[in-house]
């Protein structure tokens, strides 16, 4: 655990280029980490106040907490599944994990998808920009891979292409159904067929060329390597084996949907999500699986814990702008247009959004399973998590331990980022004109709205204070004066994700599959419990666009874990033994799930 801990920073700060997915295993590690080595503050253990808003949610949670399976436990382990006597032939999971032939051909399989450059631009057209795929390569022949990895999949899963309903959505989305007997709920699984463009100027630090790839052994490097070709690849080779083996014939329909466009925060999952919702309704699948971090974390000695992304924080531009006359340089007025916005500037980040943490947010569970699991945890601060869910006191002490870390505090808080700032034109003209955009990504408790809220506050605070007038959306919310006015607007708003449910059958399925696969098929010789927990990302994946198809949505790639993955960066790679445990996991887990019921 302690090795681990000085890669963490470098690697937690290098996030995707758009912003929207930040590394959150090395979160989670960095979480574990803090936790397991916070033995400082021996008077830990204060009688805070704690304020109204997060006594109001202590209440209301202390009412509605429940612990369904185990009275005595805030973290129940799920019960391991063992699909040995589910599965239509139980040495195949063998096969995929040692036989080298199988090995051999799946890694080429894997390679050479590697090999087609499907990168995707911030400023790429959409697809639906024309009616045929050749008018578009004329204004947007950047999509062009993209129909060469269409028949890169077509020639290699022939028996996938020869069953499986297969729909191209938006020309490059592809949809695949296997359609089941029966009318139990559909399991959807995600991925995305895009990678991240490489920077010419990074060219020479790659081992491997980017779009060539190359193998070490032990590694496979390359371009989308890990984000994530690896997932794709592995659930069509699922897919493919499965029908090869052609004694599987599911009750339960499964669907694989491949977006184009998740590294751009693109339309892909959209279309896909709209496609399936016009066919299935609302609500209508078991579960949706999508990309998200792989692997487990080490809690102590005996305990490993094991970490679905079961919510996201939401996100919020804040765009705001102020207007004051103009004039010449020599006689200015006390304050510029500049100086009122850095005043406003200062006022925000002075004062920041309120930290919260009630059930409705995965990091209290989360904590809970550490704390309930780890032998080494600060035993002042194990009782204070473990009475966090209904002791204002003893969450108030949770909380000031998480916002004493620079990252695990917006696990439990709203962030504001000022990025980008303008104003001025020249040396002796006043600004007329000065704007900011600040970025927010939002807890689980607060919304968009309630962000907004915050700031327009701020906003009317400083306006009152220099007399200016105020417009919300369009709309004086305080008169325009003399002195000037300030606009806001926002932009690219997303609500915190509704939070997975772990009450249910269909996470004691999974969570229960996960503990085979590691207890048993990956590391079967070292007597290590797997606590399988919920986790908040902070970041963003296509799942955004499926809400409405299915409450259970998690965000996980069974396997390995590899802090040096290197996703988005150069020498980006994959441990080729993860992709194999990815195979095998969902071999298994799709008989397991075909022969449940849905929940009720
Ligand atoms: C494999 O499946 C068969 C049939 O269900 C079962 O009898 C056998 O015990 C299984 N083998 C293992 C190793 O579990
Ligand atoms: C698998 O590939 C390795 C490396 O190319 C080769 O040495 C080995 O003989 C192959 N094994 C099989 C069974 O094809
Ligand atoms: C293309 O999709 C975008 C985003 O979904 C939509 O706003 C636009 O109207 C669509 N254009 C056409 C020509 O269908
Ligand atoms: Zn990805």
């Amino acid at each position: 655990m302690t090795s681990k801990e000085s890669e963490v920073l470098p690697g937690y700060y290098r996030e995707r280029k758009s912003g929207h997915w930040a590394r959150r295993a090395l979160l989670v590690l960095l979480t574990i980490s803090g936790l397991i080595f916070f033995t400082t503050s021996r008077n830990f253990i204060k009688d805070l106040p704690s304020t109204s808003a997060v006594k109001t949610a202590i209440e209301e949670a202390a009412r509605t907490w429940s612990r369904p399976h185990e009275p005595d436990s805030l973290c129940p382990l799920v019960k391991k599944v063992d699909p040995r006597s589910l599965l239509y032939n139980n040495d195949t999971i063998n096969t995929i994990l040692h036989d080298e032939t199988f090995r051999n051909e799946s890694l080429k399989k894997l390679w050479n998808a590697v090999r087609i450059p499907t990168q995707v631009y911030d400023d790429q057209k959409n697809p639906n920009s024309t009616e045929t795929l050749e008018e578009l390569y004329k204004i947007e022949p950047r999509w062009k891979p993209y129909e060469q990895f269409h028949k890169y999949l077509e020639k290699t899963y022939p028996l996938v292409h020869k069953h499986l309903k297969v729909e191209h959505v938006n020309k490059f989305a592809l949809v695949y159904t296997w359609q089941g007997s029966t009318d139990k709920k559909p399991i959807l699984l995600t991925a995305h067929m895009d990678v991240v463009p490489i920077q010419e100027e990074t060219l020479d630090q790659w081992k491997y060329p980017p779009f060539e790839g190359g193998y070490d052994g032990k590694f496979l490097y390359g371009r989308g390597v890990s984000d994530c070709k690896d997932l794709l690849i592995a659930l069509l080779g699922t897919v493919e084996l499965l029908l090869k083996e052609g004694k599987f014939k599911p009750e339960r329909t499964i669907i694989l949907g491949f977006g184009y466009d998740e590294e751009s925060a693109g339309t892909g999952g959209a279309v896909i999500s709209r496609h399936l919702f016009s066919r299935y309704g609302p609500d209508s699948l078991y579960a949706l699986i999508d990309e998200g971090d792989s692997g487990y974390m080490e809690v102590d000695e005996k305990t490993r814990i094991v970490i679905p992304a079961t919510g996201e924080k939401g996100h919020l531009n804040s765009l705001i702008d102020l207007f004051t006359p103009g004039g010449h340089s020599s006689f200015p007025p006390p304050h510029t247009s500049i100086g009122l916005l850095s005043k406003l500037v200062s006022k925000i980040e002075d004062s920041e959004f309120e930290s919260i943490l009630t059930p409705s947010n995965p990091t209290l569970k989360e904590l809970q399973c550490l704390a309930e699991y780890s032998s080494v945890l600060d035993k002042d601060l194990k009782s204070s998590i473990l009475k966090a869910h209904m002791d204002a006191s003893a969450n108030k002490n949770v909380l000031d331990y998480l916002d004493k870390d620079k990252i695990l505090r917006y696990l439990v808080r709203t962030s504001q980022a000022v990025d980008i700032i303008g104003g001025g034109v020249k040396s002796n003209a006043l600004p007329e004109h000065a704007s900011v955009l600040v970025n927010h990504r939002i807890a689980v408790e607060e919304s968009v709205e309630s962000t907004r809220q915050k700031i327009v506050n701020q906003i009317l605070e400083l306006a009152k204070e220099y007399d200016l007038g105020v417009l919300v959306d369009g709309k004086e919310v305080k008169e325009k004066t003399k002195n000037g006015h300030f606009v806001y607007t926002t932009n690219e708003p997303l609500e915190p994700a509704p939070v997975t449910p772990i009450n249910d059958e269909v996470w004691q399925t999974f969570g229960g599959s996960l503990r085979y696969l590691y207890e048993e098929l990956l590391f079967p010789e070292e007597d290590k419990t797997y606590v399988v927990s919920p986790f908040l990302s902070i970041g963003n994946t296509d799942t955004k666009s499926y809400w409405d198809l299915t409450r259970n949505i998690y965000r996980y790639v069974p396997g390995l874990t590899d802090f040096d993955a290197n996703v988005h960066s150069v020498n980006e790679r994959l441990e080729f033994d993860a992709h194999l445990s990815v195979i095998a996991f969902y071999y298994y887990y799709l008989q397991v799930v075909d022969g449940v019921s849905d929940p009720s």
